[in-house]
């Protein structure tokens, strides 16, 4: 199977195309009715997670509905600390909580349990063998900052502070906890890759928290070095960086980390991200999540400036940030028709 094949892997290799392939961020989700559905019978997203039928099934799911360009892995970037040796649970309506936090504790072990991982694997075996050809297979781990804001707090923060805190006060105890994410995340994605991914993505969801010489160390840095083990033992797989919300420090991100393809924010002006990054860079992105809520006029305006700023050069159509829930099915199907140009 060659990149020609499939078109969303051609783009990340740096081939323009006249119409944009796409996906969506969460796009397997609680806004899909048979996903609510599968969650229900087995109990959980956890249980979901490491059931690797059922996550197959999950990942194929959108796939099937809407004949997305890309599948992505259905998992999630909190099994990484519990591959580390925390534990991992979702309180209903709150979302992630990790156990011991290291806020609190000693300078931890964290001593990686890659056993953990292996359902990961299996699950993505499971949707290679029943994806269909053309349809390109993505990866994913969450980025070393993002990662250990999770791990320190022990949940979900407002402004990362008790990690901002860390990082400054106690570098050499932060950089202990980043490096242990480091090697485990480059095993991880090697691991997904030999299973059978096509690209992977790095999600760094906070790394807009940062001041720039907090971003240089803590964002720059790794996401670097986890990229350049990649390419060591992988340099035909594609990896998308997605840095959210960090502005005007993108041009530092791309360079830095030297991704092969770089996820926007809906924040990012289009234009401006055309002018300032790369002319051959392919770029993804970066509708606004809410803007797909709204749906009608407001939701075709917002498509067709992003399709007219990214036009001519390599674009995956994408959202900002990851779909939500209440997000109208008949909505992302008048989405896609406009990014494939199948309606007036
Ligand atoms: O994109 C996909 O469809 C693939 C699967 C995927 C999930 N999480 C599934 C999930 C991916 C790529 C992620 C990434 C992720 N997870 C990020 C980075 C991207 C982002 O959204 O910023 C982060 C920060 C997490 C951590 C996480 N996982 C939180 C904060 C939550 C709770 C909030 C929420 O959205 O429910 C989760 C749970 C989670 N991960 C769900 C899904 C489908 C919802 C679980 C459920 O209730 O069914």
């Amino acid at each position: 199977m060659t990149a020609i094949d499939r078109p969303l892997l051609a783009v990340l290799k740096g081939k323009a195309r006249e119409r944009p392939p796409v996906w969506l961020m969460r796009q397997a989700g609680r806004y899909l009715p048979e996903y609510r559905a599968l969650r229900e019978q087995k109990g959980g997203f956890l249980e979901l997670v490491n059931d690797s039928e059922a996550a197959a099934e999950v990942t194929l799911q959108p796939i099937r509905r809407f004949g997305f360009d890309g599948a992505i892995l259905f998992s999630d970037i909190l099994i990484i600390p519990h591959a580390l040796g925390q534990d991992l649970w979702f309180e209903t309506g709150e979302g992630p909580r990790l156990a011991p936090r290291l806020a609190d504790s000693e300078l931890a072990e964290l001593v990686p349990a890659s056993a953990r991982l292996d359902p990961v694997y299996e699950t993505v075996r499971r949707v290679r063998a029943e994806l269909p050809a053309a349809t390109t297979f993505l990866g994913f781990a969450g980025s070393p900052w993002t990662v250990a804001t999770y791990m320190v707090a022990g949940q979900g923060s407002r402004d990362q502070g008790e990690t901002r805190r860390l990082a400054y006060g106690d570098p050499a105890r932060f950089t202990h906890i980043v490096d242990a994410i480091i090697a485990l995340t480059v095993e991880y994605l090697s691991g997904q890759i030999e299973a059978g991914v096509d690209a992977v993505q790095l999600f760094d969801s906070w790394a807009g928290s940062l001041s720039p010489a907090q971003f240089d160390r803590w964002v720059v840095e790794p996401n670097a070095g986890i990229v350049a083990a990649l390419r060591e033992r992988h340099p035909d797989i594609p990896v998308i960086g997605f840095p959210k919300g960090a502005g005007g420090k993108l041009r530092a991100y791309v360079e830095g980390v030297k991704p092969d393809a770089i996820g926007l924010d809906e924040t990012v002006d289009p234009h401006w991200a055309a002018e300032i990054l790369p002319a051959d860079l392919p770029v993804q992105g970066n509708l606004d999540p809410l803007a797909l809520i709204a749906g009608g006029a407001a939701l075709d305006a917002a498509v067709d400036a992003i399709l007219d700023a990214f036009a001519g050069r390599p674009h995956i159509f994408n959202l900002g940030h990851g779909i939500l829930p209440d997000t109208p099915i008949a909505h992302v199907e008048r989405l896609l028709d406009r990014v494939r140009g199948t309606t007036a």
